[in-house]
């Protein structure tokens, strides 16, 4: 096969030029990267089961009509998804205090918050991903109100579907982060949808009855089992690689 061209490469996904016009190929690693950069390790494992999570998670959202990039799973480690001008800000929605709404305002991990609260944060490695105000964002044309505002409504959508669909498995879902990019359509216009991923790396997920982590706060926290816990949430969502934890290079036991 000719090699693919090469568009973009992050921390955690490598995204190649699609086999049709306005579609790319999003390929999962098991690299790994916590405080900017300055933590680095591998997860064995990851990049497959972070591929069929994202794929799962955005095809139920999908399903009550949330707009998302996914178009269909390619292999074990990629998926095809549209291509989009992804926009700068990265959403947070939180529903229990941890990370650094804890830190930042002495809230202690683990204290349910009043409601959902959603944060903006500008995507910029250089800068730390600093967080910014619905003031920013317009002032520097980030994005219009419009599209906050649509961004905001989207997230508050995917929260609170994603909470029922997890708890329904035994997870807690505390937090996570979303990106989103801007699509045309057929007719030329614009539209924001959902991209990048939802995995237990952009996430905080939280066992409902024990509140074990079962994310990325494993790895950015040294405290192991870091691949058994991606295991587990696939596996609680039904959808281990075909032939079971075998297929996942690493250790097997998920229990
Ligand atoms: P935080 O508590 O560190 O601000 O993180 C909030 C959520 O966002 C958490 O679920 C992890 C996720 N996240 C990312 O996906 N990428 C990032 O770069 C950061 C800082 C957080």
């Amino acid at each position: 096969m000719a090699r693919r061209r090469r568009i973009y490469e992050g921390k955690a996904k490598v995204l190649y030029e699609g086999p049709e016009p306005g579609t790319v190929v999003q390929y999962f690693k098991d690299d790994a990267t916590a405080f900017n950069n300055q933590k680095k390790g591998v997860i064995t494992g990851k990049g497959m089961l972070n591929n069929r999570i994202s794929e799962y998670l955005m095809q139920k959202l999908e399903g009550i009509g949330i707009p998302t990039h996914f178009v269909r799973r390619l292999n074990m480690r990629e998926q095809l998804v549209r291509e989009v001008e992804i926009i700068p800000i990265e959403v947070v929605v939180r529903n229990i205090a941890a990370g650094s709404i804890s830190q930042r305002l002495g809230i202690e991990e683990g204290t349910p918050l009043p409601r959902s609260i959603v944060e903006f944060y500008f995507k910029n490695d250089e800068l730390g991903d600093p967080m910014v105000s619905e003031e920013h964002i317009t002032a520097f044309g980030w994005a219009s109100p419009q599209d906050i505002d649509d961004m905001m409504a989207m997230a508050l959508r995917i929260n609170d579907f994603l909470v029922g669909l997890l708890l329904g498995v035994g997870i807690r879902l505390v937090d996570f982060k979303i990106e989103y990019g801007r699509w045309w359509d057929e007719n030329d216009q614009m539209r924001i949808i959902l991209a990048d991923e939802i995995t237990p790396d952009s996430c905080r997920l939280w066992d409902s009855q024990t509140n074990d982590k079962l994310d990325k706060d494993r790895f950015r926290r040294d405290m192991g089992g870091v691949e058994e816990a991606y295991q587990e949430v696939a596996r609680r969502l039904g959808i281990l690689p075909e032939g079971g934890p075998q297929d996942v290079k690493g250790p097997v036991s998920i229990n």
